[in-house]
C-alpha cells in the first residue's frame, strides 16, 4: 500500500496483556512496527506510533488470583515491565497508555451508547459455563474446552491451538472450570449482544479494500463468507469497564481493547497541548491513514469485530492491518505452561537490543512462521552482522581513518550512485509489501556491494603508489565510505544504536534517527573528521 504523502499517519502495535512477561513471540508486533514507522519517518511521513496496556480480561484476573493479589497489583507490575523492555529495545512509541485510564473508560462508555442508540445492541437470554463447584459463571479463560469448529483444546473464547477462531460464550465443548478443573454445566443468563451480523455486507466489501498483509484480509474474508453471528459484548467480573447503566456487567475486554487505540490518541494529542478534538481528525474525520500491527491469533478481532464497532459508531475506518506469522520455539508452539519459552529480558541481558531486533525481521518473512532457536540466532549475527556489515565497517574506516583521518575528496561513481538508488529503491518497495525481511536484504545487498567495491579497487596497493594512484585511492574511500553512509541510514530503522555508533565513527554531525533517505544521495562531506573506528558486532560462540 502507498500511503498519501498528505495525509497523517498512525500506526499502533497491538495491546500486549500485562499479566505476565515479555516473551520473544511479542516483539514480533512491536518490533516490525518500530521499524516501520521509523522508516516511514525517513520516507517524509509525519507520523503518531501509539501502544499500550491491556489491563482488562481474563488472562489478567487469574493471573491476580493465582497470586492471590488485586488486578491492580499485576497491572501495575507488568504495564511498568513492557515499558521498560520497549525502551530497552528501542521501540519508541509517541505513546504508550493503559486501558484502565479514565479516558478509555469515558471512550468506551461513549462508543457502547453510541451502538445501543443506534440499534446495534440488544438483551438475550444465553447459555453461560458455571462452575457448580467453585458456584460462578466462568467467562472466558475461566473455561477450557474443545473447539466446535475444528476440535482441538481450546479457550473459553478463542481456539488458541487450532483454527484461532473467536468463540462465543456457550460454544465451547465439554467445557471444564480452570480454576478447579471440574466439569462446567451451562446455565442460562441474561447478556448483551451486538449486532455483528447486520455488517456482513459492510464488511465484504470493506475487506476488499482493506491494505496490509493479505492473511489477514483472506481469513477474515473466509469468516464473513460462512457466517457472522452476534457478538456477545458482556461478561459477569468485577474488572473491567462498566457496561453503561449496569453495576454487575463489564464489558468484552475486546471491546476497550482497541477502543484503547482511539484514547490513547487523544492523551497523545492532549499531552501535546493540541485542541480537544484534535483526536477527531485521525478517528472521526478520515483525515488519517491508520494501520494496524497484529499478531495472526488476533485477525479476527482486528478485522471484523473492530471496524464493525467502528462503522456502527460513526468512526473511521482503519486502512490497513499487518499481521506477522506466529513465533515458535524449535518447531514448537510457545507455552509459558510448559516452559517453552523465551523471555526477552533474558535475551536483552546476554545481546544487543539491535541483534534482536535484526533477527526478528530476517528469520523470516513477515506473514510467515518464524521458528526460534539459539542456533539460527547465532546464524545470523556471526554470518551477516559480523561477516558483512561490520566488516564492511570495520575495514572500510580503518582505512580511511589510518591514512586519511577525514572524509577525502573525489567523485561519488555511477556504479555507487546505481547500487544506492536501486537499495533505496528495493526498501520504499519492501516497505509497500510489508516485507521487512527484503528491507534488511535490499540495505545488507549494498554492504555486500561494499565489500566487493572495497575488495576489488585494492586501496592497500593504490597507497603506497605515486601521486595519481593515491588519488584514485582517496576516490575509493570516498565512495566507500559513501557506501557506509548509505548503509546507515537504510539500517538505523532495524538497528538504531549500532547505526548512530557508524554514523559518530563516519564523523557526521547530524542526528541519524532524524535524517531522511533524500541524504542518501547527497555526497559525504569532504574534510569531515573521521572518529576512530571501534568493531560493531562481536562473534557469538
Ligand atoms: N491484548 C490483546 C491485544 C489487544 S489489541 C487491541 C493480546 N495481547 S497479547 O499479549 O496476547 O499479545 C500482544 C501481541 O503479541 C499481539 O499482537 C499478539 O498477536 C502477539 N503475540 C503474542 N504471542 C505471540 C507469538 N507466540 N508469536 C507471534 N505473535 C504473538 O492479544
Ligand atoms: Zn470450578
Amino acid at each position: 500500500m502507498k500511503i498519501p504523502q498528505d495525509k497523517l499517519v498512525l500506526v499502533t502495535s497491538a495491546l500486549p496483556y500485562v499479566n505476565g512477561e515479555c516473551h520473544i513471540g511479542h516483539l514480533r508486533t512491536y518490533v516490525p512496527a518500530d521499524i516501520y514507522v521509523r522508516m516511514l519517518r525517513k520516507m517524509g511521513y509525519k507520523v503518531i506510533f501509539i501502544s499500550g496496556s491491556d489491563t482488562h480480561g481474563t488472562p489478567i484476573v487469574l493471573s491476580a488470583e493465582a497470586e492471590g493479589v488485586t488486578p491492580e497489583v499485576v497491572v501495575e507490575r507488568y504495564h511498568e515491565h513492557f515499558k521498560r523492555i520497549f525502551k530497552a529495545l528501542n521501540v519508541n512509541f509517541d505513546y504508550y497508555g493503559r486501558t484502565d485510564s479514565v479516558s478509555n473508560h469515558k471512550r468506551t462508555e461513549e462508543i457502547v451508547e453510541n451502538l445501543i442508540a443506534g440499534g446495534y445492541v440488544y438483551k438475550k437470554k444465553t447459555k453461560q459455563a458455571y462452575c457448580n463447584t467453585c458456584g460462578r459463571f466462568l467467562p472466558d479463560r475461566y473455561v477450557e474446552g474443545r473447539c466446535p469448529y475444528c476440535g482441538a483444546i481450546a479457550r473459553g473464547d478463542e481456539c488458541d491451538q487450532g483454527c484461532g477462531k473467536h468463540l462465543e460464550p456457550g460454544e465451547i465443548e465439554e467445557p471444564r472450570c480452570k480454576i478447579c478443573g471440574s466439569a462446567a454445566v451451562f446455565k442460562e443468563q441474561e447478556h448483551f449482544f451486538f449486532k455483528l451480523s447486520a455488517f456482513a455486507e459492510f464488511l465484504a466489501s470493506y475487506l476488499d479494500t482493506l491494505g496490509g498483509t493479505l492473511n489477514a484480509r483472506n481469513y477474515a474474508k473466509e469468516w464473513v463468507k460462512r457466517e457472522l453471528r452476534d457478538w456477545c459484548i458482556t461478561r459477569n467480573l468485577e474488572w473491567g469497564v462498566k457496561f453503561p447503566g449496569r453495576d454487575d456487567l463489564v464489558v468484552y475486554v475486546w471491546v476497550d481493547a482497541p477502543i484503547g487505540y482511539i484514547s490513547f490518541t487523544e492523551e497523545l494529542l492532549r499531552e501535546r497541548g493540541e485542541k480537544g478534538d484534535a483526536w477527531a481528525r485521525y478517528w472521526k474525520d478520515n483525515e488519517a491513514t491508520i494501520i494496524h500491527f497484529i499478531g495472526t491469533d488476533i485477525i479476527y478481532h482486528h478485522c471484523i469485530f473492530w471496524p464493525a464497532m467502528l462503522k456502527g459508531a460513526g468512526y473511521s475506518l482503519p486502512s490497513a492491518v499487518i499481521a506477522s506469522g506466529m513465533v515458535k520455539i524449535n518447531g514448537k508452539t510457545f507455552s509459558k505452561s510448559r516452559g517453552n519459552v523465551v523471555w526477552a529480558a533474558e535475551f536483552l541481558e546476554r545481546f544487543h537490543p539491535d541483534t534482536l531486533r535484526y533477527y526478528i525481521v530476517t528469520q523470516s518473512s513477515h506473514t510467515k512462521e518464524l521458528d526460534f532457536s539459539w542456533d539460527s540466532f547465532f546464524m545470523r549475527v556471526n554470518n551477516e552482522l559480523v561477516a558483512i556489515l561490520g566488516n564492511l565497517a570495520y575495514r572500510v574506516l580503518t582505512f580511511a581513518y589510518k591514512n586519511f583521518g577525514a572524509v577525502p575528496g573525489g567523485e561519488i561513481e555511477e556504479e555507487v550512485k546505481a547500487a544506492i538508488e536501486t537499495a533505496r529503491d528495493d526498501v520504499i518497495r519492501a516497505m509497500e509489501d510489508y516485507e521487512f525481511k527484503k528491507l534488511v536484504d535490499a540495505a545488507m545487498g549494498l554492504a555486500d556491494f561494499g565489500n566487493s567495491y572495497f575488495q576489488r579497487e585494492e586501496p592497500w596497493h593504490l597507497i603506497k603508489g605515486g601521486e595519481s594512484d593515491r588519488r584514485r585511492c582517496a576516490t575509493i574511500i570516498k565512495n566507500a565510505l559513501q557506501i557506509m553512509k548509505s548503509v546507515c541510514i537504510l539500517l538505523e530503522p532495524v538497528m538504531p544504536e549500532k547505526m548512530a555508533e557508524v554514523w559518530y565513527q563516519l564523523g557526521m554531525k547530524t542526528d541519524i534517527h532524524e535524517t531522511k533517505l533524500e541524504e542518501l544521495m547527497s555526497p559525504i562531506e569532504e574534510g569531515q573528521k573521521l572518529n576512530k573506528p571501534k568493531m560493531l558486532f562481536q562473534r557469538l560462540n
